[in-house]
């Protein structure tokens, strides 16, 4: 319409239309101006709105820590001013834009009065008709209405863009661990063997603090090797390089001989059943949280792998049993009971290779003991590494590596670190078994 008013336009009066085409030209810089202005202030508002819709999330899902520690005012006060801060992006944001829009109004309607007042002159003066001007006016007035609904998209694509800068920051962003364009087949059937060679890493957050410092060891098929050593020592760090969640900035880690670096990550973790320390639950049936670990899983499996992690226990004295929804993150659980889905996961998931991080820690001796004879089943030719505090249940590990400050210390086996009476292992039984 804009286009087809303004041919029109030039078609009836040159002068005419020439000054309207002026008038446009004029406000474009403003235009210009104010679309970026919106631009920049509506990411800031999606920013703003973001940050307090996390705050509330992260307030709400930990509303028994926010309630213990009597933090519900402190936190409301911080919410609201994120709010707030939130609602004046949102409002600087609203009147950029209606600047935007009020120029546009402005110069639209002042160039039709303009143009009538000259083109009321033109008339008297016996230049055009009466009959011209009326058509300019009219084509003049389609021109505006179209201007006017064009400004009002590009405010609104303006908006729209400030927002989509976040999502096109996140959908841009590079993963650091990607698969190499040719990826090394791991060796099959699986040799089952870890291997960490001088390794030494930094978290990407933290890359001044050493979190392993030049570790080295191997564990070869059907051994189980324990890892143990204060808190913070880097246990689980070893644990998040294996399957490659993290690239160690100096030495190689193996799986199965292959460097993981060379090889396809998803081969690497197809090998790798793992308990971590926290283990994660979803917000679904106890079922499909088991079967999360193998989806084609046949019954018998799945049976199998809830009678060895114990989930059989607690399952019949859940409403729903089996279909019992858990609740988000499993807040319907206890944590020995999420647990053992975590532990029934990894028994079906039928890898070579286990890393148990704390995996019974939270459970009663006595159920402890059930599952730590189920876990010692599934080790048979399997090969595992273990982490535990208590030392009871590491005892019977071929070797035990104690790391501490993320270096290896000392490595043997429980009989032999004993007998280092000034070692830290000795130091660490010694607190733990009163017959020392
Ligand atoms: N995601 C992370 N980003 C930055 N630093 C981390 C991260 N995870 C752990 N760390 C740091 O790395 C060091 C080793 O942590 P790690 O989790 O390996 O300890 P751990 O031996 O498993 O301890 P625990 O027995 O308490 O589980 C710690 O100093 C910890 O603060
Ligand atoms: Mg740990």
């Amino acid at each position: 319409m804009f286009a087809g008013a303004l041919i029109m336009m030039f078609v009836t009066s040159l002068k005419l239309s020439g000054l309207v085409v002026l008038a446009i030209i004029l406000v474009v810089p403003t235009l210009v101006f104010f679309g970026r202005k919106v631009r920049s202030l509506s990411r800031l508002a999606q920013d703003t709105l973001a940050g307090s819709a996390a705050l509330a999330q992260e307030a709400l899902g930990a509303v028994k820590d926010v309630q213990a520690n009597n933090q519900q005012s402190r936190i409301a006060k911080s919410f609201a001013i994120a709010t707030q801060t939130a609602f004046q992006a949102a409002c600087e944001r609203t009147r950029a834009r209606a600047v935007l829009t009020a120029v546009i109004i402005f110069v639209a309607t002042g160039s039709v009065v303009v143009v009538l007042w000259l083109g009321a002159k033109d008339v008297m003066a016996g230049n055009i008709s009466g009959g011209a001007l009326g058509q300019f006016v009219l084509y003049s007035a389609f021109a505006a209405g179209a201007l006017g609904s064009l400004s009002e998209v590009w405010g609104e694509v303006q908006l729209a863009a400030g927002a989509a800068e976040r999502l096109a920051e996140l959908q841009e962003t590079k993963p650091d661990i990607v698969a190499p364009a040719s990826p090394k087949a791991l060796p099959q059937p699986s040799p089952g063997s870890v291997e960490l060679e001088n390794v030494s890493f930094s978290y990407p957050s933290r890359p001044d603090d050493q979190a392993l410092n030049n570790v080295s060891f191997k564990v070869s098929k059907g051994e189980t090797v324990a890892i143990v050593g204060p808190s913070g020592a880097g246990k689980s760090t070893i644990f998040g390089l294996i399957p490659r969640f993290y690239d160690p900035q100096d030495g190689k880690v193996l799986v199965d001989g292959v460097d993981v670096k060379l090889a396809d990550p998803d081969a690497v973790r197809e090998r790798i059943a793992a308990v971590p320390q926290d283990p994660v639950v979803f917000s679904t049936s106890v079922l499909e949280n088991i079967r999360f670990g193998r989806p084609d899983a046949s019954e018998d499996e799945v049976d199998a792998a809830i009678r060895a992690a114990r989930v059989d226990e607690f399952i019949s004295t859940l409403p729903a049993g089996i279909n019992e929804q858990v609740g988000e993150r499993g807040v319907k659980l206890s944590g020995g009971q999420r647990q053992r889905i975590a532990i029934a996961r990894a028994i079906l998931r039928n890898a070579p290779i286990l890393l148990l991080d704390e995996a019974t820690s939270a459970l009663d001796a006595e159920s402890e003991q059930y599952v730590q004879v189920a876990l010692e089943n599934l080790m048979t030719d399997r090969t595992t590494l273990v982490i535990a505090h208590r030392l009871a249940t590491v005892r019977n590990a071929d070797r035990i590596i104690v790391i501490d400050a993320g270096q290896i210390v000392a490595e043997g086996s429980h009989q032999s670190l004993i007998k280092e009476t000034d070692g830290l292992y000795a130091r660490l039984a010694k607190l733990q078994f009163s017959d020392g």
